[in-house]
């Protein structure tokens, strides 16, 4: 099925108190201006797929403010404590480096060594100047701290394929041999491990520079490159550089037997004044996800049969996925060079917790996700000199992470139309489900799009009659348009509830412009 969130729209009613059909532990003491039904219904028995955890990924790249003056402090180069305490609350599996679009000039040989002599040089994607002084270990420090895993991306354009080879022998190799050596001899005696490698960045893009952007030349290459990292490290995983559906089908086709993923980039924003567009432009994505997927059925056969032993390398061993590995919310109106620093809304919130959603619902095909960014651009979390602050969309990315892990079960959504100018033909509930056998707790995301309607939701979940709403996770802002900003840095327009119940209910209402997690066991 390929969309397990099904959504009917009921016409809009509009009740002006809460039901009082609520158990007193349930009941909110809070009134809406107006409330409407609307049915969720869990398919318990549909699952989709696993919940891969590295969905919950982060980036971070070499591009103004994200690593210095983000990660790290900008005048001593130190990792900036409150930043990491910041991203430690974000449990990200996965941290996806030194870009995006700047790998194309990057060369990591300029990250290693004494700092003293270490190269300062143009930074000719994004401007200003690139000390090098946060490179390879510096970056596998920083995961460590994080207790994540570090996702690698090659250059492919000044670059070539021995250099990337050469940087699989720096991370990854455990004996003697000289790059290996460097990397001890750099104070790292043990190898890092590095799993994940990105063939690339948006190698599709005519007016980036390269000259990769005809597919067939991509695909020469790329099996260069793939060659001489897998016989680096034959248990490497390699991300294909993705692009439209034409670029996708030939890398698909060519590529497939030596790559785990090909990425998708997808990057929402809002039409000026009309805030829920964004659900739209991010329902789009989803439409995405689900063609890709299919040409990947069409294309890639599970498993590789007959692979060429000369090749010295064994073929992919698990069915190719999609990595969403640039996703996030561009609006035009950031600061900074290109709109980078934007400053997110409470609706944006929503948005994330929708992209979030998706990606629950296509588990069956998303293999990893990493947002763009992490601090400063694009980011959930923004600093100043002297202090930092999460922006809202941080509290949905949390909160996620935390509890919807497992397998991805199938919901179907009856509510009513979102009746919000550019968001036309999207309900008003936007949902997923997530069951996990370690914790034997099922979760079901809900997010309430409208700016100021409730919903008085019933529940139909049929196989478990008995089970009970057990917490109830709930994050609201004082506004759809409402930010946290480091102009009022102790200021958190988001308000999180956290409610432990015991009742047996078949119905709650979500506030307006709310995320929920209803968690039963
Ligand atoms: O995340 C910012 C930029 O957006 C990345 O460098 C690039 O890959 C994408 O276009």
């Amino acid at each position: 099925m390929q969309y397990p969130n099904r959504r009917t729209f009921l016409r809009q009613s509009s009740s002006l108190a809460l039901a009082s059909l609520l158990p007193s532990s349930l009941y909110q003491r809070v009134s809406f201006a107006k409330t409407v039904k609307a049915k969720v219904h869990v398919n318990f028995e549909q699952t989709i797929g696993k919940i891969e955890p590295e969905i919950y990924g982060q980036f971070i790249e070499y591009l103004g403010r994200a690593i210095t003056g983000g990660v790290v402090d900008a005048k001593t180069n130190q990792v900036r404590k409150d930043v990491l305490e910041k991203i430690k609350r974000l449990q990200t599996p996965l941290l996806r480096f030194p870009g995006g679009t700047v790998t194309k000039i990057y060369h990591w040989q300029d990250g290693i060594g004494p700092k003293n002599l270490r190269p300062v040089r143009p930074n000719l994607i994004w401007g200003g100047e690139e000390s090098n002084q946060f490179g390879t270990n510096e970056f596998i420090d920083y995961c460590r701290m994080l207790k994540t895993d570090p996702f690698l991306v090659v250059n492919m354009n000044t670059g070539t394929p021995e250099e990337a080879s050469n940087w699989v022998e720096y991370c990854n190799g455990a004996g003697n041999t000289s790059f290996a050596s460097l990397r001890k001899k750099h104070g790292y005696p043990q190898a890092h491990k590095v799993k994940y490698w990105g063939l690339g960045n948006e190698e599709s893009a005519v007016p980036d520079t390269g000259s990769l952007q005809d597919p067939n030349k991509y695909v020469e290459i790329a099996w260069q490159y793939a060659k001489l990292m897998k016989l680096q490290d034959p248990n490497i995983s390699l991300v294909l550089a993705g692009g439209d559906t034409k670029w996708n089908e030939t890398l698909i086709k060519e590529l497939h037997p030596i790559a785990d993923y090909i990425s998708l980039h997808y990057y929402a924003n809002s039409k000026k004044g009309q805030p829920a567009s964004l659900f739209a432009h991010i329902d789009t994505f989803e439409k995405e996800i689900v063609a890709t997927k299919k040409q990947i059925h069409e294309l890639a056969p599970e498993k590789v049969e007959n692979f060429n032993r000369w090749y010295r390398f064994p073929a992919r061993k698990k069915p190719l996925k999609i990595a969403l590995d640039e996703w996030g919310i561009w609006e035009n109106e950031g600061k900074g060079a290109y709109n980078l620093e934007v400053t997110y809304q409470w609706f944006h919130a929503l948005g994330v917790a929708g992209f979030l959603n998706i990606f629950q619902r296509q588990a069956d095909i998303v293999g990893m996700a990493t947002w763009a960014q992490t601090v400063n651009v694009l980011a959930p979390i923004m600093t100043n000199e002297k202090e930092s602050i999460c922006q809202t969309v941080f509290y949905p990315l949390e909160l996620y992470r935390k509890y919807c892990t497992g397998t991805s079960i199938a919901t179907e959504v009856e509510s009513s139309a979102l009746e919000q100018s550019g968001a036309e033909n999207l309900g008003i509930l936007d949902t997923a489900a997530s069951y996990d056998e370690d914790t034997k707790m099922l979760t079901l995301a809900v997010v309430n799009r409208h700016p100021t309607v409730a919903v008085e939701t019933e529940i139909d979940f049929p196989v478990a009659k008995s089970l009970k709403i057990f917490e109830k996770h709930e994050l609201t802002a004082t506004s759809y348009t409402a930010a946290n900003t480091l102009e009022k840095p102790s200021q958190n327009v988001v308000n999180y509830q956290h409610q432990n119940i015991d009742n047996s209910i078949s119905s709650i209402t979500l506030a307006p412009a709310s995320i929920t997690l209803l968690r039963f066991r």
